[in-house]
């Protein structure tokens, strides 16, 4: 299993990545330092989590400390519902790169297919229609620049996609969505694989410390810990290298230095044929609904409307 894959545009995704949504202020910083001693070289940042400026101190100290160097680090960022402005999507980039202390980012992705008016938060009174198309001329903007190496989008259905991939000058080389053995994203895995587009997995793990967070307990899966206990290996690793095995790069997120080390050891060993078959078996329900976007007020009257249909 190649550490990499290659996006659309020649660019490579290093196949780990660490997650730093929720990695709370104060120990993201320690997590970032820890990731890319132990080998990671991926990390997954967004403006939305508000850690980017203590991600950017620890991306300094490692330059500086000369563990890693720039050009060996693959870092993603997004950009929040509040900048789909197009004039505010440049703007969005600096804001993240300055806090990052980066001239680039590897991938810049839109964070949700909804929008809210600038400087304002997630409230029914503030959504505004969005116009994915304006916004993402503009991030094919960033691209051309150079600003971002590439770009994408995250959160989107399958018909999003489709709908974004039939206007793009500069097709999206990345869509990053919640992916894991109890949400296995079928039907967009193929659309996936059938236009080039590469699938991220977001909460690979099913985010299992999110309280609220309804519904299945990867790590505890029964198919789940029997392939584990089978193969001697940790659910959690079972639940990464099944992702792998699918071809989606991984962003597991951990505050703690085992795991993070249990996380990225999922290269030297495989799900064989025999058990990779039971996956099927597992009953499927999305955890990130997007209740929040989901109101009277807002684009989306219903999670269905929010996802297509994909739930
Ligand atoms: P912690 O940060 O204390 O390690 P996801 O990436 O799916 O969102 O899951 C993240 C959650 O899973 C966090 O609560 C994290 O806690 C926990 N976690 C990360 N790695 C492991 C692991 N190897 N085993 C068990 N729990 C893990």
């Amino acid at each position: 299993m190649a550490k990499y894959f290659t996006l659309n545009n020649g660019a490579k995704i290093p196949s780990v990545g660490l997650g730093t949504w929720q990695a709370e202020p104060g120990v993201v910083g320690e997590a970032v330092i820890a990731a890319v001693k132990a080998g990671y070289r991926h990390i997954d940042c967004a403006r939305a989590y508000k850690n980017e400026e203590e991600v950017g101190l620890a991306l300094k100290k490692l330059f500086d400390d000369g563990l890693v160097k720039r050009e060996e680090l693959f870092i993603t960022s997004k950009l929040w519902c509040s900048d789909h402005a197009p004039e505010d999507v440049p703007m969005a980039l600096d804001s993240t790169l300055k806090e990052l202390q980066l001239d680039y980012v590897d991938l810049y992705l839109i964070h949700w297919p909804f929008r809210v008016k600038k400087g304002t938060s997630i409230s029914p009174e503030n959504f505004v229609q969005p116009d994915i198309p304006g916004t993402w001329e503009a991030m094919e903007k960033l691209y051309d620049s150079g600003k971002a190496h590439a770009i994408g989008v995250s959160n989107f259905s399958s018909k999003k996609l489709e709908n974004l991939l039939a206007i793009a000058r500069v097709p999206p080389a990345v869509n990053q969505v919640e992916c894991h053995p109890c949400w296995q994203q079928t039907k967009l895995h193929a659309l996936c694989q059938s236009t080039g587009v590469h699938l991220s997995a977001y909460s690979p793990l099913g985010s299992p410390g999110t309280t609220w967070i309804k519904g299945s307990n990867i790590l505890t899966n029964p198919t789940v810990s029997t392939i584990a206990e089978k193969l001697g290996k940790t659910p959690a690793q079972v639940a990464l290298r099944w992702g792998l095995q699918m071809g989606h790069s991984v962003l597991p997120k951990s505050t703690n230095e085992t795991r993070i080390k249990e996380n990225l050891e999922i290269f030297d060993w495989s799900i064989p044929e025999d058990l990779f078959v039971k996956f099927s078996e597992i009953e499927q329900a999305r955890l990130i609904r997007g209740n929040f976007v989901v109101h009277p007020q807002s684009i989306y009257k219903s999670v269905e409307e929010l996802w297509d249909g994909e739930i």
